[in-house]
């Protein structure tokens, strides 16, 4: 605990903070790149925009999407998957930005998953409001991969829950340059992102990026 100039009591925010088993949050770990990261995002989504999908159910997701890599998580009412190609322009999704996959890979080590090799990016787009419900990403062939997702923008509280969706949910506040990182006994688990609060963002305004790394083929 440190004293601030105004002598109020401050919890020191661990720089690396084991969550739970497999789960591990590096604060402000994408920091020092985020207007690259914000610059590389916004390239990518020059040539495959964002857009709301729709869930195999008929719902528009309140979440914007855009892919880059070699796989984008796609759904619509036939289901959910990954498709090499963006179904909106009929082309491969753009290529992965070299300082994307860099941080992805470095972050994945740093929590303990050597050699990641991310092949998909899916990038999220939070307005105000917009959420995502409790799901686990079990569209990937390798489980023993792990997941990387770097936070932009706006804070957002993420929740984790357990393996079942009715289990217990802990939550863990994300905000501009968090990574969290999961796997092994963790990479199954239920999680979600509580609706957006409103906020002016320095970088990017009203809304909170989330880039989500995974190994998909
Ligand atoms: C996701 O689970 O795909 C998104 C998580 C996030 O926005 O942090
Ligand atoms: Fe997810």
């Amino acid at each position: 605990m440190t004293l601030d100039l105004f002598g109020s009591v401050q919890r020191k925010v661990p720089e690396h903070e084991d969550l739970l088993p497999g789960v591990v949050v590096l604060r402000r770990r994408a920091l020092a790149d985020d207007a690259a990261l914000v610059a590389a995002s916004h390239s990518v989504t020059s040539i495959s925009p964002f857009r709301h999908m729709v869930t195999p159910g008929g719902f528009t997701m309140s979440v914007a999407m855009s892919n880059c890599g070699e796989w984008g998580w796609v759904t619509d009412r036939t289901g959910y998957r990954y498709d090499r190609l963006d179904p909106q322009t009929g082309k491969p999704w753009p290529p992965m930005p070299a300082i994307f996959e860099t941080l992805a890979t470095e972050a994945a080590a740093e929590a303990g998953f050597a050699n990641f090799t991310p092949d998909a990016c899916l990038i999220n787009r939070y307005e105000p409001g917009a959420r995502m419900s409790l799901h686990q990403d079990r569209n990937e062939r390798d489980f023993s991969q792990p997941i990387v997702s770097v936070s932009l923008g706006l804070p957002a509280v993420f929740q984790f829950g357990g393996d079942q969706r009715a289990d217990k949910t802990v939550r863990v506040p994300l905000a501009h340059g968090d990574v969290i990182v999961w796997g092994g006994p963790a990479r199954l688990r239920f999680h979600g992102i509580l609706p957006l609060k409103r906020g002016d963002h320095p970088l990017l305004g009203a809304q909170r990026i989330n880039l989500t790394f995974r190994r998909a083929g």
